[in-house]
């Protein structure tokens, strides 16, 4: 009995550590788990992942401890359109990403690389879902002349809705935020690109953002070879009632990580209510075992106007703990997507990378004698 005592009082030494000490909370964690791809299972200690949810709760953390270079600033050629710094202006390409302590890194460089590749770059507009907007000021010291707003997404919004599951590295509340810029983002902007934070685009993303959407309201690449079925339950696929949803389409999987969206249509048709009405069946049936991708499929898989698979070479993360790596699919490539549970600014920290996350590294601004400083 004396060494069990021994050990668990070890344990809750560590958990004391990490909760009190702000020199760790401000590492990244080692376990980067957040993705919209199937793969990104939990691998979180419990002692970190409530620490975590702990900081998600508390909208006024202390600012990060880190900080990041600044990048050039990124000129338009001659004949891009001319511009204002309005976010209705017409001539804005609209990006949204979500931005919190434990992925800023990899938003920033998302942006950098976008901005970086793009014949335009002062007509682009970033849109940042937060849930701490004291990353603003992160944001604003690597891209001073920015165009950009920041949004206080609130956990209150779909807390309610998740369920509660033993995947809780699945359900953290901002992988739901892009259910929710239809209403969040300014009336004026009637289309948005939604972006992941594990990846960079290497691409002009006006190309992306010209796509035509046809008579849909998201675009993003299909894979229609994917099996359909394992995304959710049995319970799901055995009652007529749930199942018939997909009757009269030809669903096939896509990634949630990528996506053009039409804002005005899907305002017009109230899809967020849609997708809120799935996650509360979810909570009372467990339909699916995934987090925030399936309410998307289950509304939009055969509905989607195909986009072309460049922009979204995806599960680039592999398995952080089997220490695969993958290479990219046939084809060219436009926007590289590190989905999967590893994440390229692990491996690299780690001297452990992957031998694709050295086309993640240049667009990375993170300081890392910023620790130090602190
Ligand atoms: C697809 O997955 C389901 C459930 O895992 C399985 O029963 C079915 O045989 C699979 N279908 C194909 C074509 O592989």
């Amino acid at each position: 009995m004396m060494w069990i005592m021994r050990v668990s009082g070890f344990f809750s030494a560590a958990l004391l550590l990490i909760v009190i000490s702000p020199s760790l909370q401000s590492f990244p964690p080692t376990e980067a788990i957040r993705s919209s791809h199937f793969q990104g299972y939990l691998r979180f200690s419990p002692a970190v992942n409530h620490y975590h949810n702990q900081n998600r709760n508390n909208h006024n953390a202390a600012p990060a401890a880190f900080s990041f270079q600044q990048a050039p600033f990124f000129r338009n050629v001659a004949d891009c359109e001319s511009t204002s710094n309005h976010v209705c202006h017409p001539s804005f390409i609209h990006i949204a990403i979500t931005l919190d302590e434990e992925y800023v890194r990899g938003s920033i460089a998302a942006v950098h690389s976008a901005l970086q590749n793009a014949l335009c770059p002062e007509n682009i507009f970033f849109h940042f879902l937060a849930s701490d907007t004291n990353l603003e000021t992160l944001v604003r010291s690597a891209f001073p002349r920015l165009n950009f707003k920041v949004y206080h997404f609130d956990h209150n919004r779909v807390r309610k809705f998740i369920s509660s599951s033993v995947r809780h590295a699945l359900e953290q509340p901002l992988n739901y935020a892009r259910n929710y810029l239809a209403d969040m983002l300014e009336p004026c902007v009637r289309r948005v690109i939604y972006l992941d934070s594990d990846l960079v685009v290497v691409d002009d993303v006006s190309k992306l953002w010209h796509t035509s959407l046809g008579s849909r309201t998201v675009g993003a690449p299909e894979y229609c070879r994917a099996n359909f079925t394992k995304y959710f339950t049995d319970k799901f696929w055995s009652n007529p009632n749930l199942a018939s949803t997909f009757a009269y389409r030809k669903p096939c999987y896509f990634n949630t990580g990528v996506m053009v969206m039409d804002l005005g249509k899907w305002r017009r048709f109230g899809y967020t209510r849609r997708i809120e009405n799935w996650m509360e069946i979810q909570k009372e049936r467990r339909i699916y075992e995934l987090g925030s991708l399936p309410p998307f499929l289950l509304v939009f898989a055969g509905h989607v106007a195909p986009i072309d698979h460049r922009w979204n070479q995806h599960g680039l993360g592999g398995d952080n703990v089997k220490g695969s790596c993958r290479d990219l699919h046939p084809g060219p490539v436009s926007l590289l997507h590190w989905s999967g549970s590893g994440k390229p600014w692990v491996r690299l920290d780690s001297n452990r990378p992957c031998p694709l996350d050295s086309l993640w590294a240049p667009y990375d601004l993170y300081n890392p004698s910023s620790l130090a400083a602190n």
